[in-house]
Parts: structure tokens; C-alpha cells; sequence
């Protein structure tokens, strides 16, 4: 990171997201070439076909950019593009992205994420969906979503756990070598929004209290 970006911090007990660092590039390129990541993060062309895995060099770019956008949130108070590594709280192993998409004139976030293949099935992705989802709230955001290919469960069973409503799917908005592929819309609004606003918390799993359930740490600004 540039000295003069901001770093912004969160956790719950379970994850902290914090930005992406050049470091981090090797960690980044590596997961990058999962076929899961590829297939739903991935950039492919007009007929869904993937561009190849990114290098460490590669990698090292996108999180520059992540840096300039983050510069740009510190002046503009707008999230876009911005990007958080998500860390196991307790070990500081890295295990995955989630990252602000596009947030609208309207005030409207759209965020994205991903877990490396081996720190899946641990929570991490649910956590880290409902801390940016808190974050983006605190920001003002007056609604969040998500779209996810419809055939990817994994990803829709987190949507599910992180608090958010279905609202229905676009038929045909998605494309995968070369084949049209229906796409879900997942939302979730402030007032509405209890998953990660109840004080004592819900368990993201089954509604009941949580092991370790998220709790407010408040997002840190610094520099
Ligand atoms: C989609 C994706 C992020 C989901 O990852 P995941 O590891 O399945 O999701 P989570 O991290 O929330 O883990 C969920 C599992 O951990 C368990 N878990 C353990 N502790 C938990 C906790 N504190 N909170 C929630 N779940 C917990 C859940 O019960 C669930 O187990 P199950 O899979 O046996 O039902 C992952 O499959 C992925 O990266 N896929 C490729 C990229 C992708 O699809 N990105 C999304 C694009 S829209």
C-alpha cells in the first residue's frame, strides 16, 4: 500500500478484513487459478470464455489498483473497486477476497468474494460477507447485493447465511463458454438487515446463538 492510503480495518472474531497488500500477490495468483474462482470472479470475454490465471506480476496490479481506489474512497467517501484480503483472525493465515464491486449514485453496493479452495467450509465467507455488508450500512449504503450464478450453491448458501433476500433471477444475464447461464439477485436492506445488527447476535449457520458470532468492532481508518 502507498503511504498515503488509508487502511481500514474489521473483524469479528472469526475473520479481519483489511486491504490487499503486494505481498499478499502470491496468495492472490495462486487462488486465482482455481476453477471456481476463475469460473465465477474470473474476467472472460463476450462469450464466457476465461481470461488465463494472472501471474504474481498480474496480481501485484490489481492490488495496486485496489490501492488507488482506496485512495479515491479517502477523498470521495465512494468505496468502488475497493478490495479487503480476509485473514483468519487468530492465525493471520490469508484465505480469501471480498471487495466493493460498484456503489451507485443511488447509493446502492454491489460486493463480490471468494475463499482460496483449501479454507473453504469454515465460516469465512459468510463472516466476511456479513462485515462488509456492516461496513457498507455504516457507510450510508441505502441497499447491498449480490449476483450469483444460479448454479452456484455454495455461493448462494452464503448469500443465505449472510442475511440477504432473494428477489429473483435473470434469465440469461450470465455467459460461460459460450452457453447463456441465469443469474440470482440477492439483497439485503439496512432496516431490514438483522443477521449482523442483533446484539447478541445470530448464528449465520442456523439462526440460533453462535459460537462465535459476529460482533461490532467498529471499521478502523487510518492514515
Ligand atoms: C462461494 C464460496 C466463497 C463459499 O465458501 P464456503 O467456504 O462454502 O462458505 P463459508 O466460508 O461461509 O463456509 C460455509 C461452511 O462453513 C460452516 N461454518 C462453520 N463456521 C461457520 C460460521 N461461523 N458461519 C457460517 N458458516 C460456518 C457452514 O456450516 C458451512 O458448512 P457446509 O459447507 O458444510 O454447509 C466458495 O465456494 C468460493 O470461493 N467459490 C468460488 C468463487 C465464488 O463462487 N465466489 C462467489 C461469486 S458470487
Amino acid at each position: 500500500m502507498p503511504a498515503d492510503s488509508p487502511v481500514v480495518t474489521v473483524s469479528d472474531g472469526l475473520v479481519t478484513l483489511r486491504p490487499w497488500s503486494r505481498e499478499d500477490a502470491g496468495f492472490m495468483a495462486e487462488a486465482s487459478a482455481d476453477p471456481a474462482i476463475r469460473r465465477y470472479n474470473g474476467s472472460h470475454d463476450r462469450l464466457g470464455r476465461p481470461a488465463p490465471p494472472p501471474s504474481t506480476t498480474d496480481a501485484e496490479t490489481v492490488i495496486d489498483q485496489f490501492a488507488l481506489n482506496w485512495r479515491a474512497f479517502a477523498a470521495t467517501g465512494v468505496p468502488s473497486g475497493v478490495a479487503f484480503a480476509i485473514l483468519d483472525e487468530r492465525s493471520g493465515e490469508l484465505v480469501g477476497c471480498c471487495g466493493v464491486d460498484d456503489w451507485s449514485k443511488e447509493d446502492v453496493a454491489q460486493f463480490g468474494y471468494w475463499i482460496a479452495p483449501n479454507a473453504r467450509g469454515r465460516g469465512y465467507a459468510t463472516q466476511a460477507a456479513i462485515l462488509l455488508t456492516r461496513w457498507l450500512f455504516d457507510l450510508g449504503a441505502a441497499r447491498v447485493f449480490l449476483t450469483i450464478v444460479a448454479e452456484n450453491e455454495e455461493s448462494v448458501a452464503v448469500a443465505r447465511r449472510a442475511g440477504f433476500v432473494y428477489e429473483g433471477t435473470m434469465r440469461g444475464h450470465g455467459v460461460w463458454q459460450g452457453q447463456r447461464c441465469d443469474v440470482m439477485l440477492f439483497a439485503a436492506l439496512p432496516l431490514e438487515w438483522a443477521v449482523g445488527r442483533l446484539d447478541g447476535g445470530t448464528d449465520a449457520r442456523q439462526g440460533r446463538s453462535p459460537v462465535r458470532r459476529p460482533h461490532r468492532s467498529g471499521a478502523r481508518l487510518d492514515g
